[in-house]
């Protein structure tokens, strides 16, 4: 049912855990299955320095966290904010068709962290990233 690459990341999630000193987080679930997953995002310079996570939920939404997690460490927040379901599921090897919701909770829980942190920093995102990333998020 799962890749390799999937059970690899469900059984050694990589950036696992909280983050002390974030200054974005974000928290997104699904309604229907009711997984939560919560990201840490550490921005400095508009690069995301470090990032943490913790997901309550399936072994596909662990799999997925830990993925997107890794793939936007060290990306501006452009780059950051670019990163789809479809790419983290892509880089899994591929998902079961009734798991692709949890790549997506992925997807929403990293941007959920940058539009934490412009939040807080009371920042407008639209002259930083030329659009408002809320618009492009991709659906299940
Ligand atoms: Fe809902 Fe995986 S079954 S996030």
């Amino acid at each position: 049912m799962y890749s390799e690459k999937v059970m690899e990341h469900f059984t050694n999630p990589r950036n696992v855990g909280e983050l002390g000193d974030a200054n974005g987080i974000g928290e997104v679930g699904n309604s229907k299955c009711g997984d939560i997953m919560r990201i840490y995002v550490k921005i400095e310079d508009d690069f995301i320095s470090d990032i943490r996570f913790k997901t309550f939920g399936c072994g596909a939404a662990v799999a997925t966290s830990s993925m997107a997690t890794e793939l936007v460490k060290g990306k501006s927040i452009q780059e950051a904010l670019s990163i789809t379901n479809k790419a983290v599921a892509d880089a899994l090897d591929g998902l079961p068709a009734e798991k692709l919701h949890c790549s997506v909770l992925a997807e929403q829980g990293i941007k959920a962290a940058i539009q934490d942190y412009f939040d807080k920093k009371g920042i407008d995102p639209l002259p930083i990233i030329g659009c408002d990333f809320r618009c492009s998020s991709s659906g299940e």
